[in-house]
């Protein structure tokens, strides 16, 4: 009887104690405090590519983990939606520089609606930055020279994937290495011509900053028609 009871206590614990992990291990449960800064008007540069650039040099100072991984959104021409993770390879004046295949769904999809979203989260800052705006491919002097500098394998890559395409099998793809390295010997790799850069000129950027109670800072910048920036808070 005593061992009964002795059992009974323990199965109720031990529910309790299931209960508990699984409301800690809960998705529902999983929140972070952001703390850490704040993204006041008077802080905020009256240029949205400069204000980038001083959250990227903060990122780069304080080693957030692969700082130019950033999610890129493209639509189809009857407005479906493709997300996926292309890093960012330079910032210019008028926009975000990434390199990818021109035959890929994105470009598909870039050819069929030109608007694109970027959006980074450098989870370290507790910052988020999203970006709207047209898609333009770069110079094929700008794509040769970025495609000059990249690691041989990579440049043989490009030339080996027919990046979106359903194939067979992987050795599919070793089977290319193999041929485009033979072919090329250990002479230059050039570029594919239809591999090369995209430009994502913004009209939209906007920056977040998580702050405490879910009252975040956030500033959106916003091109007008005279191509001036225009500066507003939005609501958390
Ligand atoms: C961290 C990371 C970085 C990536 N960088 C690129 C990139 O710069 N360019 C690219 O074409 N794909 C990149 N990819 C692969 C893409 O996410 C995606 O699989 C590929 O571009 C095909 O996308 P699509 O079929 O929508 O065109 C990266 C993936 C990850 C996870």
């Amino acid at each position: 009887m005593l061992f009964y009871l002795q059992n009974e206590i323990d199965n109720c614990s031990l529910n309790l104690l299931i209960k508990n992990m699984s409301e800690v291990n809960s998705i529902a449960n999983m929140r972070r405090v952001y703390q850490l800064q704040s993204l006041l008007e008077k802080d905020a540069n009256p240029d949205p590519i400069k204000q980038f650039e001083n959250w990227w040099m903060h990122a780069i100072e304080t080693k957030v983990e692969e700082p130019n991984a950033m999610t890129l959104a493209t639509c189809n021409a009857s407005g479906k939606p493709s997300a996926r993770i292309v890093l960012l390879k330079e910032i210019k004046k008028n926009g975000f520089v990434f390199f990818t295949n021109y035959q890929s769904r994105k470009a598909k999809d870039i050819e069929e609606n030109g608007f694109a979203a970027l959006v980074f989260f450098w989870k370290e800052l507790e910052r988020q930055i999203r970006i709207e705006g047209l898609v333009k491919k770069v110079s094929s002097e700008e794509s040769d020279e970025y495609f000059s500098i990249r690691p041989r394998e990579s440049q043989i890559g490009a030339w080996s994937s027919p990046q979106s395409s359903v194939i067979e099998n992987r050795e599919f793809l070793q089977e290319n290495v193999l041929k485009f390295s033979s072919q090329f010997q250990s002479g230059k790799v050039p570029r594919p011509d239809f591999w090369g850069g995209y430009i994502v000129e913004p009209a939209v950027i906007e920056f977040w900053q998580g702050r405490p109670g879910r009252l975040h800072d956030r500033l959106r910048y916003s091109l007008s028609e005279h191509h001036d920036w225009n500066i507003e808070r939005l609501a958390p």
